[in-house]
């Protein structure tokens, strides 16, 4: 029986598996660049968190409708039952949908059609974080949190991602202002490819609840200190850093010396369709890779419901 656990990093678009992408590309008549599914996961070799998002976009070609959403999320909640995820906050991209001319409403209504019913099906809880594109502009971040407004009952928080280095986080002041002033929650990608001072900002001037990744801090012992006594949560995501090349092996991964040093960890999956593995798998890995023994892979799943956007009871009763 895998640890039940919350997972609190999932680009709910980096969960389309090959085999959906094709069904959804011809259901909705879209052609795709590769001849099969295998050809596809061929392709799912990056050199850097660039390359992928390529790739990752790329994709997104074949979600169209609200029920192309819907099956997308019910196939990742199914997933991560299996995985003893008993909880998820799940990041989606509207600005690259919208893009696509794919309206915000379609995403939304199509990822709750799934969300709704997933405790019931999977006996997993939910919530959903609206992630800004980092490397669009400010403008088109405010301009997505006005377009979100009519259904902001069914996003807990904000989040920031795609291209990290050269968007620091304080080009998005004034959004997460607005996004504060709404009751939404607060977090950010933060040191993944970008320096620790990118984390510093997300803390000072984003005032984020929690760092997304946050691996670099590991470059800053101060900050690293200030992380300790905040206790501030990172949700790293261990299989993701070697895929995309932050690190080079799992077995470097600093994520046990991050343990060590007193860091509120939890390990995440981020886009298991293209990194090789969803949480549970990611669990056995770093206990395999890492010697991360049994007593630790359960602080990081208490830590998970003690991260996560739940209020105490619902975070007891879910451990
Ligand atoms: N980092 C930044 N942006 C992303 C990621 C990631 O790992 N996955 C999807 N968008
Ligand atoms: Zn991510």
């Amino acid at each position: 029986m895998p640890i039940p656990k919350a997972e609190l990093h999932l680009h709910i678009e980096g969960t389309l598996e090959p085999e959906l992408a094709f069904e959804l590309a011809a259901r909705n008549g879209v052609e795709l660049p590769y001849a099969d599914t295998e050809e596809l996961r061929k392709a799912y070799l990056f050199d850097d968190l660039q390359s992928f998002l390529d790739l990752y976009y790329g994709l997104m070609a074949v979600l169209r409708t609200e029920a192309d959403f819907e099956d997308l999320a019910d196939a990742y909640l199914a997933r991560a039952a299996a995985q003893g995820v008993r909880h998820a906050e799940i990041f989606f991209d509207p600005q690259a949908h919208i893009a696509r001319g794919v309206p915000i409403a379609t995403v939304i209504e199509g990822l709750a059609r799934a969300l709704d019913r997933s405790e019931e099906r999977h006996g997993v809880s939910t919530r959903l974080i609206m992630c800004f594109l980092r490397d669009q502009s400010a403008e088109s971040a405010m301009e997505t949190l006005h377009a979100a407004r009519p259904h902001l009952d069914r996003i807990i928080g904000v989040g920031l991602d795609s291209a990290e280095v050269g968007h620091p986080p304080a080009k998005f002041k004034e959004v997460y202002e607005a996004a504060a002033a709404l009751g939404l929650r607060l977090v950010a990608h933060a040191g993944e490819e970008g320096p620790p001072a990118y984390i510093t900002e997300a803390l000072d001037v984003l005032r984020v609840e929690r760092v997304d990744h946050g691996l670099r801090c590991m470059e800053d012992p101060e900050l690293v200190e200030r992380l300790v006594r905040e206790r501030v949560p990172l949700t790293l995501c261990p299989l993701s850093n070697v895929r995309l090349r932050a690190i080079d092996v799992l077995e470097e991964h600093p994520l046990a010396r991050m343990m060590d040093a007193g860091l509120m960890c939890t390990v995440n999956s981020d886009d298991p369709a293209y990194f090789g593995g969803y949480v549970d798998d990611t669990f056995h890995a770093v206990r395999e890779a890492l010697g991360i023994d049994q007593e630790r892979l359960r602080t990081l799943a208490r830590n998970s419901f003690e991260a996560a956007f739940l209020d105490r009871d619902a975070a007891d009763e879910a451990l």
